[in-house]
C-alpha cells in the first residue's frame, strides 16, 4: 500500500487512498459498506458531538469515549454538553457548523427542537447522526445509532413481573408506573415497550395500578430528575398506599429507581420490586444488596464505538452499515438505524453481565 501511495501524484488522492486503506483494514463489519474511489472528507476533519445534560452516568462516560475514540481515529473531536438546556444545544450545533464539522453526532435534550440547526448543518454539507435519542420531525437526520429502546422497555416490564413473582408467587400485584422526560424521544418508547408486556397483565387483573395513573403523560418525570420522581413517589405512597401493599414500580432508569427507593424507605415501607436502566455504579451496588431489582446493561463503549465506525465509513466515502430500516419513524421519515441489543441484569446474572467491566465486575463479588 505504501509503495502504491508513493507513486501517486496529488496529496489529496494520497490522503483519500490511505484513508480507505486504514478503514478497510481489519474491519470485521464491512459487509454493506460499498467502497468508493473518493474519500468522503479529510481524515483530520472536525467531528461535532452534541450531548444533552448529565442526567445519567452513560452521558458522562460518552464524553470521554468520544474524545478519545475520535482522536485515536485521526479526527478532531468537538464534544459539548448542553447543561444550559435546549438553547445551549442549539447554539453548540450552530457553532459546530461554523467550525466546519463534517459529521455532527447529536444526543438531543429535546429531539423536536433542533430542526433549524439540523437544516443548516445539512445545507453546509454535514452528515447528522442521532445518538441514543432519535431526532424528531426533521428530514435532516441521516442515521440513528442506539440500543433497541423498545426492547429496553420490554425487558423492564418483564423484569418487574419476574421480580414480583419471586417475592409473591401469585397476584394480584399492586404497581406504579414511572416514565422518563417527555422531551426525550426515548422516554415514550421505553414506556411503550414496558406496556407491551404489562398491558395484558393489567387487562387480566394480575397487575393493578392502584393510583389509576396509567398513561405516559401521568407517569412522566420532567428532565429525568431524581427529585421529581421522589416527590411523585412520596405523593403516590401517601395517597394510595397507606393501607395497601406496593409490590412493584416500573422505573425507566437507575437514577429514578434510586429516588423511588429513597422515597419508599423514608415512608417506612418494604422495598418493592423496582426496575432500572444504565448499570450505574450505585444501582449495581443496590442490586447486589438486594434492594433495586434490575437494571439494563447498555455498554456505552460499544455504542460510542458504533457511532465512530459510522464516522470512519463516512470519511472513507463508504455507506455506514445499518441493521434496521423500519422501526424508527421520526414523523417525517424512517431513519436508517444501527441498533445494539440491551441486556437485562439482576443479582443472578450480574457477574456474568459485567465480566469484562473493570468498574462493575468487582461490585458483583
Ligand atoms: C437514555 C437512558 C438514560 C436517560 C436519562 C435516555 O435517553 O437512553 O439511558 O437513562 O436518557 O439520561
Amino acid at each position: 500500500m505504501l509503495k502504491f501511495n508513493k507513486s501517486l501524484k496529488t496529496l489529496a488522492v494520497v490522503a483519500a487512498v490511505s484513508a480507505l486503506a486504514l478503514t478497510g483494514c481489519g474491519r470485521a463489519d464491512s459487509s454493506s459498506s460499498s467502497s468508493s474511489s473518493k474519500a468522503g472528507f479529510a481524515q483530520n476533519s472536525l467531528i461535532g458531538v452534541a450531548l444533552p445534560q448529565k442526567t445519567s452516568e452513560n452521558w458522562v462516560l460518552a464524553e470521554g469515549l468520544f474524545n478519545d475514540g475520535l482522536k485515536n481515529a485521526g479526527f478532531k473531536p468537538d464534544v459539548q454538553f448542553a447543561n444550559g438546556g435546549v438553547t445551549d444545544q442549539q447554539n453548540q450545533i450552530s457553532s459546530m457548523i461554523t467550525k466546519g464539522a463534517k459529521v455532527i453526532i447529536v444526543g438531543a435534550i429535546d429531539g423536536a427542537q433542533l430542526g433549524t440547526q439540523l437544516k443548516q448543518a445539512k445545507d453546509a454539507g454535514a452528515t447528522i447522526i442521532a445518538y441514543d435519542r432519535l431526532l424528531l420531525n426533521t428530514p435532516n437526520v441521516d442515521y440513528y445509532v442506539a440500543y433497541d429502546n423498545r426492547k429496553v422497555g420490554q425487558l423492564q416490564g418483564q423484569a418487574l413481573l419476574d421480580g414480583m413473582k419471586k417475592k409473591k408467587a401469585t397476584g394480584p400485584y399492586n404497581i406504579e408506573l414511572f416514565a422518563g422526560s417527555p422531551d426525550d424521544a426515548n422516554a415514550k418508547v421505553f414506556f411503550q415497550g414496558a406496556m407491551d408486556v404489562l398491558q395484558p397483565k393489567i387487562d387480566d387483573g394480575t397487575v393493578k395500578i392502584v393510583s389509576g395513573q396509567k398513561s405516559f403523560e401521568q407517569a412522566v418525570t420532567q428532565g429525568w430528575k431524581a427529585e421529581n420522581a421522589q416527590k411523585r413517589m412520596d405523593t403516590l405512597l401517601a395517597s394510595s398506599y397507606s393501607n395497601t401493599e406496593l409490590d412493584g414500580v416500573l422505573s425507566p432508569n437507575d437514577t429514578l429507581a434510586r429516588a423511588i427507593i429513597t422515597s419508599v424507605k423514608a415512608a417506612g415501607k418494604p422495598i418493592p420490586t423496582v426496575t432500572g436502566q444504565d448499570s450505574e455504579v450505585e444501582s449495581v451496588k443496590s442490586i447486589m444488596a438486594g434492594e433495586q431489582y434490575s437494571t439494563i446493561n447498555k455498554d456505552t463503549t460499544a455504542l460510542v464505538n458504533q457511532a465512530i465506525t459510522m464516522v470512519k465509513d463516512l470519511q472513507a466515502g463508504n455507506t455506514p452499515k445499518i441493521n434496521d430500516d423500519k422501526q424508527y419513524n421520526n414523523g417525517v421519515k424512517v431513519v436508517p438505524a444501527y441498533l445494539l441489543t440491551p441486556q437485562i441484569v439482576t443479582k443472578e446474572n450480574a457477574a456474568q453481565q459485567y465480566a469484562n467491566d473493570k468498574t462493575l465486575e468487582p461490585l458483583t463479588k
